[in-house]
């Protein structure tokens, strides 16, 4: 008797684990039936049989810093075969868009949000784009979420391909849009802020459920997964994550003397500035930035910053300022005090990371920022290659620049990678 119902209460908690297991395995109803996620979505991971040319590189190796992979990347990124290989025409992607179900399955977009927690935190992406098409469809698809929203600037004077292989691309996807209006972008003039106002404006107007703004270029791209950044910008608490800093002496001619555009450059008219209205302290900073959606509204609607845009028109590169400065007037949401020990630099906000030239150097050194550059200089400004990816990737920053697929592709590939598989793993 004792024995029979100790073997019916044992049948009952094997049947009780059972249906356990059963509930455990069917998931949430949004999965349906899947043994594990990771199985399910497996077409999504980036593999060989995608076909890269990129693909001889063992990006474990590459991530690991080890030198002898390093140097056969650095090797292939030189080859004339391989970049003849990665070099992608714009053609190609007015044609391949034409069917945008193939498109997108074939270059594995994600259509789906991967998470609850990712679907309750929407993003509104500025991307400010030029030239360079295949740089901005490899950073796209790696940012691209559905519960997101993009507004693509294309510069006025951008060739005739790259704005139909960009329209093409965007065409694919309901939440991507062209901005409103596009600007002719004189680099340091005003037209560069005014480029990505047209986006914020739109992004305000055509969707009230984003939470956090972030500004793109197309040599941009990402060091963390959507899930990552969405858990970024939680723990901000409201805040902004951009660079503000005392504005150093010898750069205060840019703001002191009315600037304009003679022949396609910024020139100094010999005329000086009145003083920033509101009496506004100037502050440092640069063009990328993280802000809340009601740091775009302000930015829109607060009468001191239409007076302050008013008066940036005529100064010398008015982006590396202005948003620093409107993080630091009173009431802004998300700012902080105009006192100096609240200032941020490029390292210590989230924005963005770069490497200029002037800063790099060894660790021991009292100068040096970052290490040194493994990629190419551009401007004073470090293209990445494969190389630095291991250090970076070790950075708070959501995003990086710059990067060039047509100088050094195998940093991009290996990026892509590491995040995809981040991502999908995540699912598990
Ligand atoms: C790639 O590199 C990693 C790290 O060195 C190594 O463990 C792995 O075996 C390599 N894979 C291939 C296919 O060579
Ligand atoms: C957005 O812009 C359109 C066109 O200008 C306008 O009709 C609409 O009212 C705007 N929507 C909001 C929410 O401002
Ligand atoms: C303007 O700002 C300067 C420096 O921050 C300060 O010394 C001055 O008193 C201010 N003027 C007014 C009218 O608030």
């Amino acid at each position: 008797m004792r024995r029979k119902r100790c073997c019916r209460l044992l049948l009952k908690l094997a049947l009780l684990l059972a249906s356990l297991w059963m509930l455990s395995i069917l998931g949430s109803p949004k999965m349906g039936w899947n043994p594990s996620s990771s199985v399910r979505y497996g077409w999504l991971h980036y593999t060989d049989e995608d076909d890269n040319p990129e693909k001889v590189c063992n990006c474990s190796a590459i991530l690991q810093g080890e030198r002898d992979m390093l140097e056969q990347a650095k090797l292939l990124t030189i080859t004339k075969d391989f970049r003849k290989r990665v070099n992608i025409p714009d053609e190609f992607y007015t044609s391949a868009t034409k069917d945008c179900r193939k498109f997108k399955s074939s270059r594995k977009y994600i259509t789906f949000p991967l998470s609850q927690e990712e679907e309750d935190f929407p993003l509104a992406y500025s991307m400010v784009v030029h030239h360079k098409v295949q740089n901005f469809e490899r950073l796209l698809r790696a940012i691209y979420a559905p519960q997101n929203i993009y507004c693509v600037h294309v510069d006025k004077k951008a060739s005739a391909s790259v704005l139909s292989a960009i329209t093409s691309i965007i065409s694919c996807f309901p939440n991507i849009f062209l901005a409103s209006r596009s600007e002719s972008v004189v680099y340091a003039s005003w037209s560069r802020v005014q480029a990505d106002l047209n986006c914020m404006a739109d992004l305000f107007n055509a969707s009230a459920t984003w939470k956090y703004f972030i500004n793109l270029c197309g040599q941009d791209f990402p060091l963390k997964t959507n899930l990552e950044m969405v858990r970024a910008l939680r723990s901000l608490n409201g805040a902004n994550s951009l660079e503000s800093e005392k504005m150093p002496k010898n750069k205060m001619w840019r703001v002191e003397k009315v600037h304009q555009i003679v022949d396609g450059h910024m020139k100094d008219v010999g005329k000086p500035k009145d003083p920033a209205p509101f009496n506004l302290s100037i502050l440092s900073g640069n063009a990328y930035i993280v802000v809340t959606r009601a740091y775009v509204q302000s930015v829109l609607e607060d009468k001191r910053v239409q007076a302050l845009i008013d008066w940036a028109a005529d100064t010398y590169s008015p982006d590396e300022f202005l948003w620093a400065t409107i993080q630091r007037i009173p009431g802004i949401p998300g700012s902080t005090w105009t006192n100096t020990k609240y200032d941020m630099s490029d390292i210590n906000a989230i924005a963005r990371l770069v490497k200029w030239e002037w800063h790099e150097g060894a660790r021991a050194s009292a100068d040096a920022v970052y290490p040194e550059c493994h990629g190419t200089h551009v401007r004073a400004i470090c293209v990445y290659g494969a190389g630095d990816l291991q250090w970076m990737l070790e950075q708070h920053h959501l995003f990086a620049n710059k990067f060039d697929t047509d100088l050094d592709s195998v940093a991009v590939y290996c990026l892509e990678k590491y995040l995809r598989q981040k991502a999908l793993a995540a699912l598990q």
